[in-house]
């Protein structure tokens, strides 16, 4: 069972391990307090709102700077004392180590798995979902705290699961819209929510592949040429609302489009969805994310565009703030020169995405002395095996 889930669950992400290992931190937060350095910038300040903070922090960097901030591998800034972030972690229905963000090793040598999220999901048991999501945030800050693993969790995958020769759909809860919805609310406010602390994150979570996204690999058809065809009527019934409610009710602080087109435009490329539905209709605050280098996809496979530039362009004047992958990092500095795009653009997708960080706390100081700063881990995998079967809905 377990090997399955993790194989089929590779597969979905492709081949970015290879691509990218783990990238050690030695020092995994910025503003550290008893630091005369940075103890006087106003980005360190905590009574400050985070709008002030990140813009004093964006007004601090230079444009290799800010375009280094664009990518999932985020490169420090030295000389600020802030150091690099990885913002691609995984935890679909564990604190996985299937991604560049997260590693075990003696001190925490592993963590509670769930099953598959399309087995919890046919539980129909919304306390249960919101119980998993509670106890893999509870182990992310744990493994936090030691400097394993980043707090930006790329999950859960909130698609509407509607072909079964869809690679993805064990990752999914399925093929109703409403239970998508509801596994996705439930889900994301156990990794998120922090009860009454206001804004501040537990860990930050996401919803992905927006959208109409579920075909992988079937005959001529792979998933960077995919068009999916999508009446206006299916969109808003079936393939939106999961979305919505990721991003109306919980808050949610990130978005990652998919690789498909949805009516021959790529969703990383339609400003309708990215500005208009994510950021204008819904509100998101935080920032929208493509799969793995699906800019590079959109020009080199759908030969969408007529230069890399003008598809780095594109995406960030459609909406998109980070590219996961580094096809960005490589052709921004140019699309500047070339003045494709205003450098104030990449000032919203930098304060977009550092406003998150703030949220959990990335600024503040040691993550030890802050809230879940003592706790240790293993914490949960006993009490969850023992409680397992009384958390699941009786069967009378
Ligand atoms: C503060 O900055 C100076 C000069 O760059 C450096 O030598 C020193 O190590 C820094 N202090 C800390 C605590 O990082
Ligand atoms: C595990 O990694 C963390 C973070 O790098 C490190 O502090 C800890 O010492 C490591 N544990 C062991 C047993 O090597």
């Amino acid at each position: 069972m377990k090997l399955k889930t993790q194989f089929s669950f590779t597969l979905c992400l492709s081949f970015f391990l290879v691509l990218f290992p783990y990238n050690t931190q030695a020092q995994p937060f910025a503003c550290e307090k008893n630091d005369p350095n940075t103890s006087k910038f106003p980005f360190c300040d905590t009574t400050l709102s985070y709008q002030d903070r990140t813009k004093d922090l964006f007004s601090r960097l230079r444009l290799q700077e800010k375009v280094q901030q664009l990518v999932n591998t985020a490169s420090g800034i030295p000389r600020l004392e802030v150091p690099t972030y990885q913002w691609w972690s995984e935890a679909l229905h564990c604190v996985s180590n299937l991604n560049p963000g997260t590693r075990f090793n003696a001190t925490v040598p592993s963590d509670t798995s769930f099953p598959v999220v399309i087995i919890s999901a046919a539980s129909f048991n919304e306390k249960l979902w919101l119980e998993m999501g509670r106890v893999i945030s509870t182990e992310a800050r744990a493994m936090y705290n030691v400097g394993l693993v980043g707090l930006t969790y790329w999950s859960p995958n909130v698609n509407v699961f509607r072909d079964p020769r869809w690679g993805c759909g064990q990752e999914t809860p399925g093929e109703d819209p409403m239970v998508v919805s509801k596994y996705a609310v439930n889900y994301i406010r156990g990794l998120q929510e922090i009860g009454s602390m206001g804004d501040k994150l537990k860990v930050s979570s996401y919803c992905k592949h927006y959208i109409a996204y579920d075909v992988d690999n079937w005959k001529s058809v792979d998933r960077f040429r995919f068009d999916a065809k999508v009446t206006k009527q299916d969109l808003k019934d079936m393939y939106q609302p999961p979305f919505k409610r990721c991003v109306v009710e919980e808050h949610v602080s990130s978005v990652m489009c998919s690789y498909n087109r949805v009516n021959d435009i790529p969703t990383c490329a339609d400003p309708d969805l990215l500005k208009g539905i994510v950021r204008g209709q819904c509100g998101l605050d935080g920032y929208i994310v493509s799969d793995f280098d699906l800019i590079e996809v959109y020009y080199n496979a759908n030969h969408y565009t007529a230069t890399p530039e003008d598809a780095v362009a594109l995406a960030l004047k459609v909406g998109l703030n980070m590219n996961c992958g580094n096809y960005l990092g490589k052709y921004m500095v140019n699309v500047v020169n070339l003045k494709k795009v205003e450098e104030f653009v990449v000032a919203q997708d930098v304060i977009y995405k550092y406003i998150v960080l703030m949220r959990f706390g990335f600024f503040d100081e040691n993550p030890k002395q802050l809230l879940f700063g003592n706790l240790v881990h293993p914490i949960y995998a006993q009490m969850i095996t023992r409680s397992w079967p009384s958390i699941l809905p009786s069967r009378e």
